[in-house]
């Protein structure tokens, strides 16, 4: 892999650095400012969450360094080129969720870009670190999406059941 060929993978990482900071900040938003019933369970979730993504933004930047380029590293530049968005800090615990929800859609087209680039130069290291990373957000989505259903909706039914 050439250094030219790797900086496609890096500018993309890059994107995915700036929006994990956003996502990151959000969830912490979210950990102090909700309010009400479900109080002490979305406080520790938000909680988990965030703790995750600080551990994963260390990560991002290591495989960056380790492809041999500086990580960005000013919060301007995340604010430029981030693909989430801030927002207000005061919300129902229901607009929490589901704008969590929203910005696990876009880190996840943003980890797709990551690892289509990096299959185009061969950056196996980069495929495994992502793809983990998609497989883990998939599942804490899903969490997420039974909290803001009723008990008594259902999922789609399996087709050999129906
Ligand atoms: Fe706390």
């Amino acid at each position: 892999m050439k250094d030219e060929e790797l900086l496609t993978v890096v500018v993309e990482l890059n994107i995915l650095l700036a929006d994990y900071h956003l996502y990151y900040q959000k969830l912490r938003s979210n950990h102090w400012n909700i309010l009400g019933k479900n109080f002490f369970d979305l406080h520790e979730k938000f909680e988990d969450l965030y703790s995750d993504a600080r551990i994963k933004i260390d990560e991002i930047a290591e495989r960056i360094l380790t492809l041999r380029y500086h990580p960005m590293s000013k919060f301007s530049d995340y604010l430029k080129v981030s693909t989430i968005a801030e927002a207000a800090p005061l919300k129902t615990d229901m607009d929490m969720v589901q704008e969590t929800i929203n910005d696990h859609k876009l880190l996840l087209t943003q980890m797709s870009k990551v690892i289509e680039k990096a299959e185009s130069v061969g950056d196996e290291g980069t495929i495994d670190l992502i793809g983990a990373y998609i497989r883990e957000l998939e599942k804490s989505s899903w969490m997420l999406n039974a909290w803001t259903k009723k008990s008594s909706e259902s999922l789609k039914p399996n087709v050999l059941e129906v």
